[in-house]
């Protein structure tokens, strides 16, 4: 999908940096990245209002803001985001990954928290802006990548509780390797009973800062008790499984012809990952069963007993395929297969990676091309 060419929806204000970072400097910063530390040098910022609608679309040097202290956003948490990734591609174009699914995700979330929800052609614009501004931060080895943030802002000054007339969008990028340090490895899990992420009739299919405020002690305690990450459950019961960390899971289990692909199905309570509607679309042409169903604590327990559990993976954009080796929780520990990353797991990692970086075809149409 290569959309180039196509008129642009706002003309953009550009200042592009005189002051750039050297090549060597830039070489040092992208040689060992981390995740969320090397930001790139420009930004993009949109703004809105209730009588102009989307404005001033600007690409602009990275830099700071200067808010309202009563700005609502930072009171009342009236705040979107999205993350994304774009990859060098062999012919020397740069891919995104999905950003159309990005930008519908982002107008889901800007709707339940009663925002207005930015156009599609707008939002993957101002990637293709902020890609060709910070061109020589895409980082041309397999594994690395641009992780684009885009984020909207209510940054009337009017502390009354009501949606703001005033927000700003703000596209920002930073370079990246793997979220988990060092080769892939099986993760260990805490199942949280104690905190949730998400309830019915809540947040949780949006992607809000709030739902993250809330997780955050949730992974203390999995980081207490030796773990890397916690499985969210249900609020009510604590006997589903709704997702892992930042990411979304799934099991794979023993059946007779071909492995079954199980993984929570959607619902208010869980975020709709753009991983996981990837990986659902390829296992299909793998010919696995893919099944969306609720899955419980006790099925995943009894299905490592019993050995029809062969593998469980976490997913998602930062870390893409994330095996799953241990459990923890207030009832016993167990191991999910033989502990170690498993060849379903890791072959549809690696299709994916191959996909990103232009390595396989892409079939599907989720790359979007920028020059
Ligand atoms: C809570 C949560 N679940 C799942 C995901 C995975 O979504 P995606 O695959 O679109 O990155 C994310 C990451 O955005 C997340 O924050």
């Amino acid at each position: 999908m290569v959309f180039s060419p196509a008129a642009p929806v706002m003309p953009f204000g550009i200042e592009y940096r005189d002051d750039r970072i050297g090549a060597e400097e830039r070489a040092r910063l992208m040689a060992d990245p981390g995740f969320g530390r090397v930001l790139t040098e420009h930004m993009v910022t949109i703004r809105w209002t209730a009588e102009r609608g989307w404005h001033g679309g600007r690409v602009g040097p990275y830099g700071g803001l200067s808010l309202d202290p009563a700005t609502i956003g930072l009171h009342y948490g009236q705040i979107v985001f999205e993350g994304l990734k774009a990859y060098a591609q062999p012919n020397g174009e740069v891919g995104v990954f999905r950003p159309d699914a990005a930008a519908e995700r982002l107008r889901q979330s800007a709707r339940r928290l009663a925002m207005p929800e930015l156009p599609e052609r707008l939002f993957v614009q101002a990637i293709e802006e902020l890609v060709r501004a910070d061109r020589e931060w895409v980082p041309e080895e397999v594994g690395k990548s641009l992780y684009l943030r885009p984020v909207v802002l209510a940054t009337e000054a009017d502390l009354g509780l009501h949606p703001a007339r005033e927000y700003l969008f703000l596209l920002i990028a930073f370079v990246t390797d793997r979220f988990f340090s060092g080769p892939v490895r099986p993760l260990s899990v805490w199942l949280c009973e104690d905190y949730s992420r998400a309830a019915p009739g809540g947040t949780g299919m949006a992607k809000c800062p709030g739902n993250y405020a809330a997780s955050l002690l949730a992974q203390q305690q999995a980081h207490e008790r030796g773990c890397d990450q916690v499985i969210w459950l249900d609020a009510a019961r604590r006997e589903w499984v709704e997702e892992m960390g930042g990411m979304n899971i799934f099991f794979v289990m023993d059946r007779p012809g071909k492995p079954e692909l199980v993984t929570p199905e959607l619902g208010d309570t869980i975020l709709p990952g753009i991983t996981r509607d990837s990986l659902l679309v390829m296992a299909r042409d793998r010919g696995y069963t893919t099944t969306e169903r609720p899955f419980s604590v006790a099925e995943w327990r009894a299905a490592c007993a019993d050995g029809t559990m062969l593998e469980a993976f976490a997913c998602g954009t930062a870390a893409v395929v994330a095996p799953i080796g241990t459990v923890q929780s207030e009832a016993g520990d167990w191991t999910v297969g033989n502990g170690g990353p498993g060849p379903l797991t890791l072959g549809l990692r690696e299709a994916l990676v191959d996909i990103h970086h232009g390595i396989a075809p892409d079939s599907h149409g989720w790359i979007h091309s920028i020059r």
